[in-house]
């Protein structure tokens, strides 16, 4: 059987390896020595995936701007799942980035058949009092899509880029299929490139935090992402298989090429051969690069760039430059060459009317498995906690769920229990525990046999109790707030 995610029936995804090669999300292990001081989620596997987030990091690193983008349909109770996705958007805002978060009443309505009025109760009394309880400051924006005049144009300019063949393929539409579910397809996409518009200071990295099963959104928004802007820079190998950057303008009007032309070098072509010009260490090639930048602040920042690199292989030269140093310095210059490229396009491209959207980037978590075992479903309140759940029954589902531990006493002491097959310790893995000594010791005791699972499930209620009780105070003082925050209804 395929692996075919569908965002609407949310199968089980069993084997997150499949991910990677079908689909090219990249480990998340990758990246994570480049995040400055990365979320629990990150330091514990429980996010395990990404596209493109480098950008994302080295934005947080250089202070550069970024955003962050989510989305929740208004289906029914906000639960533990969601706050995963809220707790990565909080996180991001803290670490510097402009946040937005889409309340897609236009999914709700045109996917469940809710009513506009319904899509805003559940809106504002679940997600968006829970966002602001775990943290969202008010300078992000907050939108129902129907209320939002930007994603709607954008939308529908959108439209013009797919088409339903490539809906069929990605999420397999049918002839039954609705057309206004279509357009929530279309409204998700802009949900994902507004940040990017001009009233929101243009192209810019974005992420977009997901459990596996919003993927196929991702995929469709980046390629949405290249074709809609008016210049493309694109890698690529000539006929003896060596790399380089172009940029391409077809269907862009002659004067935005004309403009272009002017301020970007004639040539930009990086062959990885120029390394073994580095080792000499002869830099004439690249200032020549960038000496052809006719923006002079581009050009210096070009050229200090390059003295960066520069100094760095002049340490790491003698005795001799070893094959990883080498591509570091390539991969330097040639992200550095490509950073420049983008900035002049997007600025043509906005003079001229046209976008330069940067292929949003991703982070992908683990799904929480339900309290019973097996997944979580709306349908049964069991296997969920809602952080609206009454503190005492929250705490009581903790003691009521299963664990990896053993039938008896005596066999679990002699056999270890199963941390990895227990939701009790999933809870303090995802949600309860901050302290990663702490739930270390716990797995090693649980494996080794010292630990029985009665202990575990008295701390894991009584953090939930004390979570859920904390939390459903924020949210009334947030309801007192809600006027602070930007938050644009339906008219
Ligand atoms: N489809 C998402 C859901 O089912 C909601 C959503 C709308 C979204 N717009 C988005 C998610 C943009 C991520 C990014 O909950
Ligand atoms: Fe789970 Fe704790 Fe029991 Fe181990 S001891 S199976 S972690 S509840």
């Amino acid at each position: 059987m395929t692996n075919k995610l569908d965002p609407w029936s949310s199968s089980e995804i069993n084997d997150y390896s499949k991910l990677f090669e079908e689909f090219g999300i990249s480990p998340f292990d990758n990246v994570l020595p480049e995040i400055p001081s990365p979320h629990m989620y990150m330091r514990r596997r429980v996010i395990f995936g990404h596209r493109d987030y480098e950008q994302i990091a080295e934005a947080m690193r250089t202070g550069a701007p970024f955003s962050v983008m989510d989305g929740f349909m208004p289906s029914g109770k906000v639960h533990l799942g969601h706050k995963m996705v809220m707790d990565q958007i909080i996180w991001h805002q803290q670490m510097g980035a402009s946040a937005f978060v889409g309340i897609a009443d236009r999914e709700a309505f045109s996917v469940r058949g809710f009513s506009w009025q319904k899509c805003r109760e559940i809106g504002v009394e679940e997600y968006i009092l829970s966002l602001i309880a775990l943290g969202f400051k008010p300078d992000g924006l907050i939108y129902f899509q129907s209320g939002c005049e930007s994603v709607k144009d954008l939308a529908f300019e959108l439209g013009v880029k797919v088409n339903f063949s490539e809906l069929s393929a990605i999420y397999g539409f049918s002839g039954e299929t609705n057309l206004s579910h279509m357009i929530s397809v279309a409204t998700q996409a802009a949900d994902i490139l507004q940040p990017q518009l001009e009233e929101f200071e243009g192209p810019k990295p974005v992420v977009v935090p997901v459990g596996p099963d919003q993927d196929p959104h991702l995929r469709l928004t980046r390629g949405l992402a290249g074709k809609m802007s008016m210049f493309r820079v694109e890698e690529r190998e000539n006929a003896n298989g060596e790399k380089y950057l172009s940029v391409r303008g077809k269907g862009a009007p002659k004067e935005a090429l004309q403009e272009l032309k002017k301020r970007i070098p004639a040539k930009v072509k990086l062959y990885e051969e120029h390394i073994d010009v580095l080792q000499t260490p002869d830099y004439a090639f690249l200032e020549r690069i960038g000496l052809q930048i006719s923006q002079p602040e581009k050009r210096e920042y070009f050229m200090t760039q390059i003295q960066e690199i520069a100094k760095f292989a002049n340490e790491a030269k003698p005795p001799e430059f070893l094959e990883y140093e080498k591509y570091f310095v390539f991969r330097r210059i040639w992200k550095t060459t490509r950073k420049i490229l983008e900035e002049v396009v997007a600025e043509v491209a906005a003079e001229f009317e046209g976008y330069a959207f940067i292929p949003p980037a991703s982070t992908y978590h683990r799904f929480m498995s339900g309290l019973q075992g097996g997944k979580m479903s709306s349908s049964v309140p069991d296997s969920y906690i809602a952080l609206t759940d009454n503190p005492k029954e929250g705490a009581k589902k903790v003691k009521r769920a299963k664990t990896g531990g053993c039938v008896t006493m005596e066999e679990q002491k002699k056999l270890g229990g199963k941390p990895d097959e227990c939701s009790v310790f999933e809870l303090m893995l995802f949600h309860l525990l901050g302290d990663d000594e702490e739930l270390l010791e716990i797995r090693q005791e649980c494996v080794s046999g010292t630990r029985m699972c009665g202990s575990c499930k008295q701390l894991a209620a009584e953090k939930m109790y004390e979570f859920l009780k904390d939390h459903q105070e924020k949210r009334e003082l947030a309801r007192e707030h809600l006027d602070e925050y930007n938050i644009i209804y339906k008219k």
